[in-house]
């Protein structure tokens, strides 16, 4: 199998990787940002198309305010320093998840940055932020319902490549790799609709000592699987 295109990575382990060291879980999560950087350009050179990172979840509220206000900062001032060097090396970035109950320095950020990298080719980076894949389903199930309401839409019709382009990112249709650091099996909310038949790799290492070659060995796996979306492996036509 070829190189996937289409790669999400839940970025879990940085509170972790701090208490080991008897940092602060602050420090963890600026660790985590240095690694974002080096993955999302080892990404785009490994001609992965679409990135998409697990930033913050809807239910990652529940921790405490300080934490909560790191983050929530952390991920401002990360993109303010980063965007000249995305929009140099072509990088498209998107924002997935709930407008509500961000600040609105916030949602002008990601927006700016939407706007500039609109054009950008190269890589695809996807922020789930304030992102749960539950709300995701039902605000496209809201706005399905205020379409029909409005006239706007047969229900007759409505297939699942449809229902998609309801979803935060149409062109995320599907994920083909999920990445989850940390040495946790499972997927806390994160694409539920685009992994329907995602492979998924998981690995101990925690999101701050995740490396390029790290990246390179999932990748790699992921060549060796077999995916059979629900038919017969190849040559087995005539079973
Ligand atoms: C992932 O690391 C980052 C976010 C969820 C924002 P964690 O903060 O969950 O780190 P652990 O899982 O506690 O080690
Ligand atoms: C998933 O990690 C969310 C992000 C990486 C942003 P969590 O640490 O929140 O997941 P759980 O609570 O262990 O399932
Ligand atoms: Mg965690």
């Amino acid at each position: 199998m070829t190189t996937p295109k289409n790669i999400a990575i839940i970025m879990d382990g940085n509170g972790r990787w701090a208490e080991k060291r008897n940092k602060s879980r602050s420090a963890g999560h600026k660790e985590g940002v240095k690694t974002l950087k080096k993955i999302v350009k080892a990404a785009a050179n490994f001609k992965v198309e679409s990135l998409t990172v697990y930033a913050f979840s809807t239910e990652n509220w529940k921790r405490p305010k300080t934490e909560v206000d790191f983050l929530l900062t952390l991920m401002k001032r990360t993109i303010s320093n980063e965007i000249e060097e995305l929009l140099d090396r072509g990088v498209k970035i998107k924002f997935l998840g709930r407008k509500e109950n961000l600040s609105k320095n916030l949602i002008e950020e990601f927006n700016y940055i939407e706007e500039k990298s609109a054009e950008n080719k190269n890589l695809t980076l996807n922020i789930a932020f304030n992102y749960g894949g539950r709300a995701e389903i039902i605000d496209a199930a809201k706005k399905i319902a205020a379409d029909y309401k409005n006239n706007q839409l047969e229900l007759d019709n409505l297939q699942e490549n449809d229902f998609s382009s309801y979803l935060y990112s149409q062109d995320l249709k599907n994920v083909e790799l999920v990445i989850r650091t940390g040495g946790d099996l499972r997927l806390s909310n994160f694409l539920l609709w685009q992994s329907a038949y995602a492979e998924l790799y998981f690995t101990e290492k925690f999101w701050p000592d995740f490396n390029e070659d790290d990246l390179k060995n999932a990748i790699e796996d992921f060549k060796n699987r077999e995916r059979r979306f629900g038919g017969l492996k190849d040559g087995d036509a005539n079973a």
